[in-house]
């Protein structure tokens, strides 16, 4: 039995589809860009369509079948059905695709995302609900140590943090052209850092943006990973130099 050239057509480009998706996701582990996809099957349904309209006999195999559903006097019930259930259906897809939907967007970037109860960095576990900045205490205690950490911090700040920060900590760094989209925040607007526990800093400063939780998302966040350019001190020192340069208070609880 001969197969006719339209189902074989029809064939050869769906097993084409296939393949190449199950070559690239399956085989290769690397997912196919709808793009590249678009490209190769434009290419292979040219393909297709000039080999088998290359000679009469072949063409006719492919057009003899529209031709005979348009014109031909025995089929004038299917083809009153055809013309009958296209177009509602053509309308109907087209009204779905475009119509404005009502729904919230997806997802809504949370600027401060709650943070996990744990994380681990520098080999151990931080929890937390009772970590607290270890140098808090000398600004009472012991002054002149205070002052001599917050310096120290000022040197971190400026020679890692400024770029994107900004030099006067307002979030305007050089570096701000180009990572906008989140901006780098600005520690001085009020409600900024006024409003976090000195933890959920020393958190988010260690892990950064690929470390934020997804209600971080959708935008990806230029934040570096500290964790691992910078000692678990340095990290605690920036924080008391932000507050002090910038004037807010950290937030505490029951004390
Ligand atoms: C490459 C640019 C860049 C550098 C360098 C950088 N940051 Fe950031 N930082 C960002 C961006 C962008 C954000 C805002 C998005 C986010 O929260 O991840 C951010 C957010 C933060 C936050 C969170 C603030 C909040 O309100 O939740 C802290 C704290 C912070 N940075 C501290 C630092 C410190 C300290 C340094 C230096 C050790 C530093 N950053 C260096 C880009 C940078």
């Amino acid at each position: 039995m001969k197969i006719p050239g339209l189902i074989k057509s029809v064939v050869i480009i769906w097993a084409a589809w296939y393949g190449i998706v199950y070559l690239f996701t399956d085989l290769l582990g690397a997912p196919i860009p709808a793009s590249v996809m678009k490209m190769y099957m434009f290419f292979i349904i040219i393909g297709v369509f000039m080999a088998f309209t290359a000679d009469e006999e072949t063409a006719e195999e492919i057009f003899g079948p529209f031709r005979r559903l348009l014109f031909d006097r025995s089929h004038r019930v299917l083809r009153s059905i055809v013309f009958i259930v296209i177009p509602p259906l053509v309308f109907m897809v087209t009204y779905e695709i475009t119509r404005p939907t009502l729904d919230a967007p997806v997802e809504l970037r949370a600027v401060h995302p709650a943070p996990p109860s744990s994380f681990m960095a520098f080999g151990k576990s931080f929890n937390m609900l009772t970590l607290e900045n270890p140098y808090r205490s000398l600004e009472r205690g012991k002054p002149d140590k205070f002052r001599e950490a917050v310096n120290e911090g000022r040197t971190v700040y400026y020679t890692n943090c400024f770029f994107c920060h900004g030099d006067k900590l307002e979030g305007k760094g050089h570096f701000v052209k180009g990572f906008n989209n989140p901006a780098p925040a600005n520690f001085r607007e009020v409600g900024a850092i006024g409003q976090l526990q000195e933890s959920f800093l020393f958190w988010r400063i260690a892990v950064g943006g690929p470390g934020l939780p997804n209600e971080g998302a959708p935008w990806a966040s230029p934040m570096p990973v500290w964790k691992d350019f910078l000692t678990e001190d340095q990290i605690w020192k920036v924080i008391l130099f932000l507050y002090d340069y910038t004037g807010h208070r950290p937030r505490t609880f029951g004390k």
